[in-house]
């Protein structure tokens, strides 16, 4: 009896004080395997594996000595035989000994003291390598004589029938139900608790429901949970499709192989479409091209759009995208920062560039495109279409003059034309096309939410022209609709607001009485035709007005300090939080923000001047091919894998998938 408590009592302490540094993602122990443990593979999918041997400086997990030089690798099939790694199709091979400091995040006295933790690290990375027979694998990690780590492998066992010709995958980033719910309130008139009109994703026949959490936190950026649907693979967050591992090179991560790249491989003459409402060298489109571990290495971001990333360590073969559409017209232009003149080296490959929509709609639909139209994210669909003047004296047209960018597309007019181009070009092998409603998250970040909503109205409708553009081109059934977000926030609506009320009082006590909460909700004031009302043609569904007295009682669940009150900036987008001069990373409310509401203290760190992604589970609506595959619920990379399967991309050992025309897949 007593033998055991002394154990159970030396292992809580170790337990306790093995906290002294954060782990690396993916690590277990001093072995570490990329890919990690429990991973799940395409069958052919290329990808990096690298293995770690750690040596803490500090902690209780401090070792004297140098990091083991001498591990030992193998990978066995089971039910198979045991295969060393060097059997693989191994391309390249690089050993390296290193050095990693790490700052610990779970010990912020450690931090406050400037203390990091240390571990040396010997490493050794095989390249492109692949597996193609389906089942499960054991990859075991020896080194330090005896220990092992172990990592669980799966090739999954798919169907290799192409049955989808095409495939859309519309993001909305940052897109949860309570969004898509609250839109609709806003934009779709209902009579005695009944809607008279539909939205476009409410018409899907399939709806899913994914989980988002990272590699190694159970909440995810969008980089991260980008790589995860691109490409089967969970990473770190600001990682786009590699591991992050313990080097300080943002470019020598393991990397896999995107859906892109994997689709080009297989059908070289099929196309890529990238459409985004964010600058373009941004997460969410930076994944369906870019390795790196860092998602702010924006230059490495355009240069793999340039070249798909063929001259990052040879990886992959393709070429890069027909038609990239969207804004941060400030990484495609000469400065001593960016040295290359991208508008110039896109062009001289034969892509034609437009900086405004009229050029974008003119451009011939038999060449790629580049649209770039302003400098940071695209407008949002409440400045360009409603308060208009937010477009004037922003010096942000994208051929770097200080003139202002106001002939601009928003992301309906960016995807048809994108569609266009991608079905000129590609009839034959057909095409993929990722499109983005970026501003969702962004807006919901600034608890901007008329902006943030507006902007998944803008999806919606944006995604019902896409249906209605496949049909007539006659391309509806042989294409895969997608509309999903990366992850969410903590949004919803919990009443209306009498701003009537609020307005009109002066003390914060008083002005919470203007809330009305269960009967005192009322019924949504903003399709309430007016004077001033918008009129929009049948089927397009915005709200009538944006300013009604009675507007929605909403919020997110964690904020910096900001002032409310639930009223429409139309003096353009919502900044809630100043930093206080002189005082870095210390944020106060902005008392030129929302001054007829009231001051609501933060729940986030100081350092925090805006909201933050949330836990959630997100929807996934789908329809045409492949569409009953999107039912149920399940994690965000079975979004890859069933996409995947649909393009009829697994590639088991001498089964590699054929052409389009030999599936029987109509073109
Ligand atoms: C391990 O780290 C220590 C402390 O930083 C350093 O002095 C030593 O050279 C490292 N050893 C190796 C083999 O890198
Ligand atoms: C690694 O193996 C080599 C060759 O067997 C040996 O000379 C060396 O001492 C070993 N190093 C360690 C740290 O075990
Ligand atoms: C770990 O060791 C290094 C090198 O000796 C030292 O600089 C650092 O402060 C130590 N960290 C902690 C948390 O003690
Ligand atoms: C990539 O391949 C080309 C041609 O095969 C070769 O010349 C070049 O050295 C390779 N680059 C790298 C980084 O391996
Ligand atoms: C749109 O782009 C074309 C081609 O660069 C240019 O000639 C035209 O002046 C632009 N229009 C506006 C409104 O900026
Ligand atoms: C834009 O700037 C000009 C001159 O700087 C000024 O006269 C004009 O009022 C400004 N327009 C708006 C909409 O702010
Ligand atoms: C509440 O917010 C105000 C304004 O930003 C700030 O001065 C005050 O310190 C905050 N209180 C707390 C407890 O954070
Ligand atoms: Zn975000």
């Amino acid at each position: 009896m007593r033998a055991l408590f002394v154990s159970v009592l030396a292992c809580l302490m170790a337990c306790a004080t093995a906290q002294t540094f954060q782990r690396l993602g993916g690590c277990p122990d001093l072995g570490c395997i990329f890919p990690p443990d429990q991973v799940d593979f395409l069958a052919g999918q290329f990808f990096d594996i690298r293995l770690e041997v750690h040596s803490p400086i500090n902690g209780s997990e401090a070792r004297v000595g140098e990091p083991d030089p001498n591990f030992s690798f193998t990978i066995s099939k089971k039910g198979g035989n045991a295969v060393s790694a060097t059997e693989q199709d191994i391309s390249a091979l690089v050993l390296t000994l290193l050095r990693r400091p790490e700052l610990t995040r779970t010990d912020l006295f450690a931090q406050d003291a400037e203390k990091p933790s240390l571990v040396n690290v010997t490493a050794k990375a095989y390249r492109r390598v692949a597996l193609y027979e389906p089942g499960d694998y054991e990859a075991t990690l020896t080194y330090y004589g005896t220990q092992k780590t172990v990592a669980n492998w799966h090739v999954r066992d798919l169907p290799t029938k192409r049955r989808a010709k095409n495939v859309i995958l519309f993001i909305g980033d940052g897109m949860t139900t309570n969004m898509i719910t609250a839109a609709r309130l806003m934009a779709h008139r209902s009579i005695n608790g009944k809607y008279m009109t539909k939205m476009a994703l409410d018409k899907f026949p399939v709806l899913g429901h994914q989980m988002t959490h990272s590699m190694d936190s159970f909440i995810t950026d969008s980089a991260n949970s980008a790589t995860a649907l691109y490409t089967g693979h969970k990473s770190t967050v600001n990682a786009l499709n590699v591991y992050v591992d313990s080097s300080k090179d943002p470019f020598d991560d393991p990397k896999f192989e995107i859906i892109t790249e994997i689709f080009r491989r297989h059908f070289p003459h099929s196309g890529v479409g990238i459409v985004t409402t964010a600058f373009l060298a941004d997460a969410t489109p930076a994944a369906l091209t870019a390795h790196t571990s860092k998602r702010s290495e924006l230059d490495h971001v355009i240069s793999a759009y340039y070249d798909g990333g063929v001259n990052n360590l040879n990886w992959t073969n393709w070429d890069g995208p027909d038609v990239v559409l969207g804004t941060g017209a400030e990484n495609f232009l000469q400065t001593k920062d960016a040295p290359r003149d991208y508008y110039k080296l896109f062009s001289e490959k034969g892509y034609n560039v437009a900086w405004n929509n009229t050029a974008m709609q003119n451009a011939p639909s038999d060449e790629k495109l580049l649209g770039v139209f302003q400098t940071s994210n695209l407008a949002l669909w409440l400045d360009r279409n409603i308060y208009k003047e937010n477009l004037n004296n922003q010096s942000n047209y994208p051929d770097g003059s200080d003139r202002d960018a106001t002939d601009l597309p928003g992301l309906k007019e960016m995807t048809l034309k994108a569609i266009d181009v991608l079905q000129e070009r590609h009839d034959d092998e057909g095409w993929f096309l990722m499109s983005e409603a970026a501003s969702i998250d962004k807006q919901m970040h600034t608890l901007d939410y008329d902006r943030a909503l507006g902007e998944l109205l803008e999806l919606d409708d944006t995604v019902r022209a896409t249906i209605e553009k496949l049909q007539s081109l006659g391309q509806l059934e042989d294409t895969l609709i997608l509309v999903t977000a990366d992850h969410g926030h903590g949004f919803d609506v919990t009443g209306s607001v009498d701003t009537k009320y609020m307005n009109a009082h002066h003390d914060d006590r008083d002005k919470r009485r203007s809330i009305g909460n269960y009967r005192e909700s009322g019924l949504s004031q903003y399709t309430v035709d007016g004077p001033d009302a918008l009129q929009y043609s049948d089927g397009v569904h915005f709200p009538a007005r944006w300013d009604p007295r009675y507007t929605l009682h909403s919020g997110v669940v964690a904020f910096p300090d900001h002032r409310e009150n639930y009223q429409v900036h139309s003096e353009g987008p919502r900044l809630p939080a100043d930093e206080v001069k002189g005082k870095k990373d210390d944020f106060y409310v902005s008392y030129k923000d929302a001054v007829t509401g009231f001051l609501i203290n933060g729940t986030l760190p100081v350092d925090a001047d805006q909201g933050v992604h949330s836990l959630t589970d997100v929807p996934v609506f789908a329809q045409g091919p492949c569409q009953e595959l999107f039912g149920g619920v399940y994690n965000s990379i079975d979004i890859f894998f069933h996409i995947a399967e649909c393009l009829g991309l697994s590639e088991t050992q001498g089964r590699a998938a054929e052409s389009c025309a030999a599936q029987g897949v109509k073109a």
